[in-house]
């Protein structure tokens, strides 16, 4: 047996994602003395973890390419050599997408493991020595089990000559938030690392104690620690089911969403944190690791555990509806050919990831209404759009400035616009679904002129100074706001 590593000098990390590509430039900015090499199948993505440019990264993170500036060619480098990487790391992230699944057995539930099994399939082949392989997606629990048979069916030794390949598997989750990734890499709340092999947990908690408080370094068992990243991912998505279930009740009771909220926050056993009314929660983990946990549920014959779960998804789903039901009512009970400047299409502020946004949702019912949507997002570009809305742009209006006349009897239709003043022009209505910064600060004097009155202004994030917005005559909805 070759004894196990401790000292980790060489990492590879499968998978050059929003998880994978900051959390290895992280590691490797703080840990100059290890080299991380970031693989990916997808060789566009390479190339543009790559690009001399820093703004065309393929992830857009504040403080990202500062990050990258300072590793990249030193000891942080991204490459297609999957096997080549994975022969000369001592530790292999896999950092692969985990999708739920669209058909077969758990379809719409369960995860999709081909991908990870891949994986590991590839590392049991060109690994060499001892190798700690860390699972960093969130996977469903027991997957290391899945992970640990594949690598141990290679670790037989083929012939004499072959040198013994040894395998240790720990599970590592990650806990970082889009936008605020970098933040929450280089001072994380806590980092869990789950395992059975103390030798190999402690050469990861080694790594990270280059830069994170001994304190914040929890251990547990494997499936401790697969099981909380889902479990930390359900109750942050039942805070925003809970919170935005008061907001519809505060509409038709008086009260208001953002007073509750300040008022139930103060208590210390609630906090403060994730009280924020809005259009639903989107991003690529809630929906996916709560439907993973009812599955669970289902699996182990807890239908009723499994149900509690599930209604978190389903009164995010009614949010999302409900928004889209309340703009046509409000506008007189159609918006066919009526226009409506959509602002924010990213799932949440400061990142361009629309996965799950619920920007979609809305903007499909819309467009079904026979809406002609202008969208606006300032880090969104239109072939990402028109791939989540499975629709192609009318160019044709957009050139035009779009004013009703122009929509003349069009339907359903949509068009990238530029900023907010061009989406604006003659709709009526603004719809606010991403809490981008630039939108609490729009100049309404200047933007209501150029709108079809009587026109609103729907606000599901609570950005805008209501004020503001109402001193110019326009009509304003805001998400939890009864006094309207
Ligand atoms: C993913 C998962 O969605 C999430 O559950 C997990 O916690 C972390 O990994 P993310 O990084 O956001 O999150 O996924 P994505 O941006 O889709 O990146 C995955 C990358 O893996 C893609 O670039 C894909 O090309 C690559 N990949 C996938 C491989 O290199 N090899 C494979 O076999 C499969
Ligand atoms: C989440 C978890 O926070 C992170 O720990 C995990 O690793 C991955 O999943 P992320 O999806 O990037 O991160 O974003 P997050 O900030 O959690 O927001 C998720 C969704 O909830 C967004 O659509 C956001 O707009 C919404 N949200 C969040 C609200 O509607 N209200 C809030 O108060 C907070």
């Amino acid at each position: 047996m070759t004894k196990p590593l401790t000292k980790i000098r060489n990492i590879c990390c499968i998978g050059a994602g929003y998880v994978g590509g900051p959390t290895m430039a992280v590691i490797a900015d703080r840990c100059p003395f290890i080299k991380v090499t970031v693989v990916d199948l997808n060789e566009k993505r390479i190339a543009a973890w790559n690009s001399k440019d820093l703004s065309q990264l393929p992830v857009y993170e504040p403080g990202l390419d500062a990050v990258v500036k300072r590793a990249r060619g030193r000891n942080l480098h991204f490459s297609t050599e999957v096997d080549l990487t994975i022969s000369q790391a001592d530790m292999v992230f896999i950092s692969v997408n985990t999708p739920t699944k669209t058909k077969g057995l758990g379809s719409g539930q369960a995860s999709d493991l081909r991908w990870v099994e891949a994986c590991a399939r590839q590392v049991a082949n060109s690994a060499e020595g001892h190798t700690i392989v860390v699972e960093k997606s969130t996977l469903p629990v027991r997957t290391a089990e899945t992970v640990q048979s594949i690598l141990q069916a290679s670790q037989e030794p083929k012939d004499e000559q072959t040198k013994q390949k040894t395998f240790v598997v720990l599970s590592n989750p990650e806990f970082l938030a889009e936008g605020t990734a970098i933040s929450d890499l280089e001072s994380p709340d806590r980092v869990l690392i789950g395992g059975e092999d103390s030798e190999a947990i402690e050469a990861l908690a080694g790594i990270y104690k280059e830069w994170v408080p001994a304190e914040k370094i929890l251990r547990t068992n494997l499936w401790s620690s697969e099981l909380s990243k889902l479990t930390a991912n359900a109750f942050l998505a039942q805070r925003i089911s809970s919170i935005n279930s008061v907001a519809s009740l505060c509409e038709v009771t008086g009260a208001d969403v953002k007073e509750v909220a300040k008022a139930i926050g103060a208590d210390s056993r609630i906090g403060t944190k994730f009280l924020n009314a809005g259009p639903g929660f989107g991003g690529s983990c809630f929906k996916k690791d709560i439907l993973n946990l009812v599955y669970l549920c289902r699996h182990f014959g807890l239908p009723e555990v499994a149900d509690y779960w599930q209604k978190v998804v389903t009164l995010n789903t009614w949010q999302q509806d409900r928004i889209a039901r309340l703009v046509v009512k409000k506008l007189f009970g159609t918006v066919t050919s009526k226009k409506i400047a959509l602002l924010g299409f990213a799932f949440k502020a400061d990142t361009n990831d629309t996965r799950e946004a619920p920007a979609i949702r809305i903007a499909k019912d819309l467009l079904e209404e026979g809406a002609c949507l202008a969208i606006y997002d300032p880090k969104v570009d239109a072939k990402q759009i028109e791939t989540d809305l499975t629709l192609p742009p009318n160019y044709v209006l957009a050139d035009k400035s779009s004013s009703p006349k122009e929509i003349n009897n069009a339907e359903g239709i949509w068009w990238p616009s530029q900023n907010v003043k061009e989406a604006a022009l003659g709709a009526d209505a603004i719809l606010i679904l991403t809490e981008w910064d630039e939108f609490q600060y729009l100049n309404w004097k200047e933007i209501a002129p150029l709108m079809r009155q009587p026109a609103w202004v729907f606000d599901t994030r609570s950005v805008v100074n209501a004020n503001a917005v109402k001193s110019t005559g326009l009509r304003l909805w805001r998400v939890g706001d009864g006094a309207q």
